[in-house]
């Protein structure tokens, strides 16, 4: 099978196998594991923030993100289609009891964007909920992977500092964003107060995400974390995987986006495909299917069939994801058979 479904499929190789099987290990939670020590120092410098911490998973490190910088009530202005919106099972009305304004298109937004759906505070006679935070997510998953141009990204942040608005960063694939734009990851942390990565996407690792921050955020994200069931103890193992993804896996990414952007020139070829290239920044290339013989569901259990795994997001849009478990050759075979079945 060529499973394009999500950079989340790849398996750990032996080399990564190997350092989890050796990583000095202690109990995390009396700051005893001296491979997540170093992790979160390392990830730490990396985003240029004074302090970071370890969670299981990148809908955790969301999760206590939105605990630690709002609370039950408030309004938080996403970008559409966010995956704190689409992907995190209602967790962020049940676990911050927050609501959600999506702004802009296509998964950015401009600063007067911000300024107009932020809701005004102390209107008279008027019990508006308090918009106390701006969350950007960088790339944009159900957008295709795009990168928010950094210049855009400041002058957003900046915006809604200025209305005293919290910002935070949804960066599961920020690697992706560094790799694309050439700009270090603390420069595209540098505008957030509260920053989220993922090691388990596109870098390769079977688990792991980062929350950083100045110490207090990070210090209230400590109970959060226990809060939700988040605190483990022997992650060592877990952390040198993170570890050797970081040092092995970054630079790499290049790969991933060119053969995104060969399957995604194969089917903007084809008949009926709408995919929009100039938005095609990283590694997720996402297309809707408008008058082609076939429907989504039709197309991705007929690519199964011919051993290619893509996804239906929805009844219109069809997503496929490249990563470091796919070479170019299975890039190019899966380009032909969807070609093929889509007539092109
Ligand atoms: C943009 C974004 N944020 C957060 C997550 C959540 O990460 P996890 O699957 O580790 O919970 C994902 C997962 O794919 C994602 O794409």
């Amino acid at each position: 099978m060529i499973d394009l479904r999500s950079d989340t499929v790849t398996r750990p190789c032996a080399a990564m196998r190997a350092v989890m099987a050796t990583a000095p290990v202690g109990d995390m939670q009396y700051g005893d594991d001296p491979s997540l020590n170093a992790l979160e120092a390392r990830v730490a410098e990396l985003l240029g923030k004074e302090a970071s911490l370890w969670l299981p998973s990148g809908t955790m490190a969301n999760q206590v993100a939105l605990r630690v910088l709002t609370r039950p009530g408030d309004d938080v202005l996403v970008g559409s289609e966010a995956h704190l919106v689409w992907h995190e099972a209602g967790g962020s009305a049940a676990n911050a009891g927050v609501q959600f304004t999506e702004i802009g298109s296509g998964g950015v937004f401009s600063a007067d964007d911000v300024r107009r759906h932020a809701k005004p505070r102390n209107q008279p006679g008027l019990p508006l909920p308090v918009t106390t935070l701006l969350q950007i997510e960088n790339t944009q998953n159900r957008h295709g992977g795009v990168v928010f141009a950094q210049d855009q990204v400041e002058s957003v942040c900046a915006a809604a500092r200025a209305l005293g608005l919290a910002t935070y960063l949804d960066g599961a694939r920020l690697w992706n964003a560094s790799v694309q734009s050439g700009l270090a990851p603390a420069r595209l942390c540098a505008p957030f107060d509260l920053v989220m990565v993922a090691f388990s996407k596109g870098l390769g690792a079977p688990a792991g995400s980062m929350l950083a921050g100045p110490r207090a955020l990070i210090d209230s994200a400590i109970r959060y974390r226990r809060m939700f069931g988040g605190a483990m103890r022997q992650i060592g193992m877990l952390a040198a995987a993170c570890d050797y993804a970081l040092t092995h896996n970054l630079a790499r990414l290049a790969d991933d986006h060119a053969n995104a952007r060969m399957v995604a020139e194969r089917l903007a070829a084809c008949p009926g495909v709408k995919i929009r290239l100039e938005h095609l920044h990283t590694n997720i290339v996402v297309w809707e299917l408008d008058g082609a013989r076939l429907k989504p569901a039709d197309l991705v259990a007929l690519a199964r069939a011919q051993g290619v795994l893509i996804t239906a997001l929805g009844a219109a849009k069809l997503r496929l994801v490249t990563h470091l478990d796919v070479s170019r050759a299975d890039c190019a075979r899966a380009g032909d058979v969807l070609a093929q079945l889509l007539g092109g």
